[in-house]
């Protein structure tokens, strides 16, 4: 249970911890790409300022006057192309690679065919009339290079990350369920003690009470507060009985145990059912059997516990002249036993619940009938324990029908318990 608890609590983490991963590498490459933006257009400041005393307005036209200078102080110039134009936007002179012969105004960055140029446009005024501009365009291809390495390196190193997220999440949920696992345990200890340690003196209480009333019967008295005590007596065994059969199912629900065996399982059903018959007939109900020979590895205590719990319920939950529907299907890799009866059914909100212990629907009713709440428990215990599982349908008011699939050709233990408490 704690392990698949500290496997979750991981598994999320390591979901949450990749979302942010992602959104944190989205905005990562983000931010790069803008810190590069602004680098290239402090790039393209830094030569504009820099270029700016080559440039000759003195003439009709702006020239670039000393080439040597600019090419000596200016390294950007290999991949920077430099641009002279007329106040009417036409080219008078270049430099460096050819770039987008026209004038740009108010972009500060252009983007043609797969061509992304940072541009930095600057008026060239002389005795402060417009003579001109001067234009720089700076190829962006490197920025996208980079965004891109980057990202990929993100994305490279994302596994890494995860596991080692996912590695320290499965240590911390480990040290955080500590505490509850300590807890639990002790509450699954408490459990299995006050079990047997109530199991004595509710069975003196029940023996004693039998034992008086039968004494007082003899003597023409029948007390009916007597009978209260011995039934109530008998109820809180059983009771005792079953929370100690589950504390032990819990604590280890998969034995191989020496009770396991080959058996029929449709010769079980039977055998339980015939204890059943008499029940349902004198509630008025139908019954209705659909048998296979199957033949199952496992405990015959346990079959007989499940199979009896479920018709228990049937017969408990279904009004007179009602249907009781039991059958045995074989699949491919597992035998389905089903109950069905016709009677009051389960609301849908109760049914997720219903396999809990003590869970009842309609708390009163089970009282009536003697239900603890245990008998669905026990019977998802033990098959669980023999590697089955169980489900339900049922709709309220029309009926229910639970199914328990059981494993062919496996070895199944769980209910050796049952024998070590039966003796
Ligand atoms: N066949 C059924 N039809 C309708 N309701 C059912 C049926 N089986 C179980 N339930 C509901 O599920 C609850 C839990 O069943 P469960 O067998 O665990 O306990 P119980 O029958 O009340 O008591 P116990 O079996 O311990 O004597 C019942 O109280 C009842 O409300
Ligand atoms: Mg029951």
């Amino acid at each position: 249970m704690f392990k698949s608890f500290r496997w979750r609590i991981a598994l999320w983490f390591v979901g949450l911890s990749s979302l942010v991963y992602m959104l944190l590498s989205v905005v990562g490459g983000f931010c790069f790409y803008s810190i590069l933006s602004r680098s290239m257009d402090d790039e393209l400041k830094m030569v504009a300022s820099q270029i700016g005393h080559a440039i000759d307005l003195s003439g009709e036209r702006p020239t670039f006057r000393d080439w040597l200078r600019v090419v000596e102080t200016e390294p950007a110039r290999s991949v920077m192309s430099m641009q002279l134009f007329d106040p009417e936007g036409r080219l008078l002179e270049r430099y460096g690679p050819a770039g987008i012969p026209r004038l740009l105004p108010g972009l500060s960055e252009f983007t043609e065919g797969s061509q992304v140029l940072r541009v930095r446009q600057s008026k060239l005024l002389y005795r402060g009339k417009l003579v001109g501009y001067l234009q720089l365009q700076l190829p962006a291809e490197k920025r996208a290079l980079m965004t891109r390495e980057f990202l990929y390196t993100m994305g490279i190193m994302a596994p890494f990350v995860l596991l080692a997220f996912g590695l320290c999440s499965y240590a911390v949920s480990g040290i955080a369920a500590r505490p509850i696992e300590d807890l639990v345990s002790t509450l699954k200890r408490f459990v299995a003690d006050a079990g047997h340690e109530l199991n004595t003196p509710a069975s003196v209480v029940r023996a004693r009470a039998q034992s008086l009333e039968s004494k007082l019967e003899k003597q023409g008295i029948v007390s009916e507060d007597l009978k209260l005590i011995s039934m109530s007596a008998e109820r809180m065994g059983l009771i005792v009985h079953d929370l100690m059969l589950l504390a032990e199912l819990e604590a280890a629900p998969v034995r191989a145990g020496a009770a396991s065996r080959e058996l029929r399982l449709d010769q079980v059903v039977m055998r339980v059912f015939e204890r059943f018959a008499t029940r349902f007939e004198s509630s008025g109900l139908k019954t209705h059997l659909d048998l296979v020979p199957v033949t199952i590895e496992a405990d015959v205590e346990s079959m007989e516990r499940i199979v009896g719990n479920l018709m228990d319920n049937a017969l408990k939950y279904t009004e007179n002249g009602g249907d009781v529907w039991i059958a045995l299907k074989i699949h491919r890799n597992e035998v389905e036993l089903s109950v069905r009866d016709s009677g009051i059914g389960i609301p849908s909100e109760h049914q997720s619940r219903i396999f809990e212990r003590f869970y009842r629907v309609d708390k009163s009713r089970s009282r009536i009938s003697g239900g603890s709440g245990l008998g669905l428990a026990i019977v998802k215990a033990l098959v669980e324990g023999a590697g089955g599982r169980v489900s339900l349908e049922s709709k309220w008011q029309e009926g229910s029908t639970f199914f328990v699939y059981l494993p062919l050709h496996r070895t199944v233990g769980a209910a050796r318990k049952l024998h070590a408490m039966n003796e």
